[in-house]
């Protein structure tokens, strides 16, 4: 059985190889697959796996690699001009192969989402849908790693700003994600499903300034703002156009409840509880 994982030089692919290989599969069944061919060699090294250096923007390349593998992960592209002929790339080459299961990571509830990162999702999961080839769709929750840079300019600041209120955030570690992932594939009894990934319990910006304070010992003050106000105060900070419309969008998004839930999903297939938002923090800002 032969596992091509994309990605795998990324941070969440690579952790999917090392929980395949922690399920048993022989390192020489899986496929590690990206661009950076240092980080291929690294892999290659370290746990023995195959790999392929391949672009997802060449179609031909891909058809060559997927030649004789099982199941594929198709971890969702970084290039957002890119990203959906991207994975309709992978997704060609993998019926053109006779892929058997194909997951892709996708994000919380992506049919319905307002998160910009949904647009491309959705279009994939369509895609992947009408494609014939066994699939399942990995929604994958936000990761809570990426609230650590904000945790650690609030403690530094003393204040954490925000403009989404109250909004639930359902976030996850990245290794329990790749989890999910690495059990969907190994265990193969999942087809043409759908899975929401999100975490047990749900935390606010509220509770991120309440870990902050307890991470750096002192008192670091919820700011609640509205979405003018934050735009505002990022633009004082000297924060680009982008960077501000990205985050006053993504602020309004978790306000609404775009990443409240649903919980429960992701410890559903992981069989354990996932890492709180605290765990993951103070493991990364902890002294
Ligand atoms: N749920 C969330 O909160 C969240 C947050 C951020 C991102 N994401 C999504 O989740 C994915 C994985 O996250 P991550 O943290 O592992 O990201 P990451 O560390 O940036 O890894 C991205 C991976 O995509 C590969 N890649 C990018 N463009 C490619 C191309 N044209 N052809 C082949 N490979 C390509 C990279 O390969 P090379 O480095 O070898 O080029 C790398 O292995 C991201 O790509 C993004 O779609 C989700």
């Amino acid at each position: 059985m032969t596992y091509f994982i994309t990605g795998a030089t990324g941070h969440y692919g690579s952790a999917v190889v090392r929980e395949l290989i922690a399920l048993g599969v022989p390192a020489d069944q899986i496929v590690a697959a990206g661009r950076n061919n240092d980080k291929l060699a690294a892999l290659k090294t370290e746990l023995g796996v195959a790999t392929a250096q391949v672009d997802n923007d060449d179609a031909a390349a891909l058809d060559k690699a997927l030649d004789g593998v099982d199941k594929v992960l198709l971890v969702s592209g970084v290039d957002f001009s890119k990203r959906a002929q991207q994975h309709r790339n992978v997704i060609d080459a993998a019926k053109k192969n006779g892929v058997k299961l194909i997951a892709y990571t996708s994000v919380l509830k992506a049919d319905t989402s307002p998160l910009l990162v949904a647009v491309d999702h959705r279009a994939t999961e369509a895609y992947l849908e009408q494609a014939g080839v066994p699939y399942v769709s990995l929604r994958n929750t936000w990761y809570a790693e990426n609230f650590i840079d904000e945790v650690k300019q609030a403690g530094a600041s003393g204040v954490l700003e925000t403009a989404a209120g109250d909004g639930a955030i359902a976030a996850a570690s990245r290794p329990d994600l790749a989890a999910a992932a690495a059990k969907v594939l190994f265990d193969g009894t999942l087809v043409n499903a759908t899975l929401e990934l999100g975490s047990d319990t749900t935390f606010t910006y509220a509770d991120l300034a309440r870990i902050a304070g307890e991470i750096y010992g002192k008192e670091v003050t919820f700011k609640p703002v509205s979405v003018e106000q934050r735009g505002a105060d990022l633009a004082a900070a000297g924060v680009p156009q982008g960077g501000i419309d990205w985050i006053t969008k993504l602020d309004g998004d978790i306000a609404a409840g775009a990443l409240a839930g649903p919980t429960g999903g992701l410890s559903a297939v992981i069989g354990r509880a996932p890492q709180t938002i605290e765990d993951v923090l103070k493991a990364a800002l902890a002294d």
